[in-house]
């Protein structure tokens, strides 16, 4: 497996021979300018968490170009089929068999809501397992004592990616307390420095996972890292 950062809470996972993009945030994400071209980043299907605006605002064009399939909960797979897009609806505890692995939708405690106002179902995250192992993906989301349902029901991730950002999110030391809920001793960090009020000390936040034995990986914008 390889995963690909393209800023903010967007990642490109290769998983086998199939291409997902998490939360595609990338020609308004002005870090991410000249290290990451939108109009060639490949797509078999598009994760997206919940409907906010630095989640989503490249699936549309993404998906219309590259014919991949939106997955996501309910009410935001059913607003990209009225715009003629590929979509898998989605909810909270489900899981389905994809191509690249067994998905399931898992809470999230944050809000949702489409760019043009569409109500957006309830926020999520997603666990995947695929042939290498578990990966989570929490979304925007606070500290919650859900996670620990991952572990007890045989969903110990090998991988998490966690936001870190804090203001909107978890900072990073509740992403650590989080990585302890689902048992996980290596995170991506996600959803900092994007905008002015989630700025954060890189180093204070390496530092922190660090000195619990843990593993806080914060690949820069356009890096692949391999698993
Ligand atoms: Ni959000
Ligand atoms: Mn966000």
């Amino acid at each position: 497996m390889t995963i690909k950062y393209l800023g903010h809470s967007a990642f490109q996972i290769v998983i086998g021979d199939k291409v997902l993009l998490v939360d595609p945030f990338i020609s308004d994400n002005g870090l991410a300018k000249g290290k990451v071209n939108v109009d060639e980043i490949e797509a078999d299907y598009i994760l997206l968490t919940h409907g906010h605006e630095d989640h989503v605002a490249d699936a549309e064009s993404i998906g219309k170009r590259t014919g991949a399939t939106i997955v996501s909960n309910f009410e935001i797979a059913s607003w990209y089929e009225t715009k003629g897009l590929k979509a898998h609806p989605m909810n909270h505890g489900g899981s389905k068999v994809f191509e690249f692995g067994k998905l399931k939708y898992v809470q999230a405690v944050h809000s949702s809501v489409l760019p043009d106002g569409t109500y957006g179902g309830n926020p999520g995250g997603f666990v995947i397992s695929h042939d290498n192992g578990i990966l989570y993906i929490s979304g925007d989301t606070a500290l919650t004592y859900d996670m620990k349902l991952l572990p007890m029901s045989g969903l110990k991730p090998d991988l998490c990616i966690f936001p870190i950002g804090d203001n909107f999110t978890m900072d990073y030391a509740d992403a650590a307390r989080a990585s302890d809920f689902v048992e996980c001793n290596t995170v991506i960090g996600c959803h900092y420095d994007t905008f002015g009020y989630i700025e954060i000390s890189k180093d204070e936040a390496v530092k922190h996972f660090e000195e619990r034995n843990k593993t806080l990986l914060l690949p820069k914008i356009g890096e692949t890292l391999t698993f």
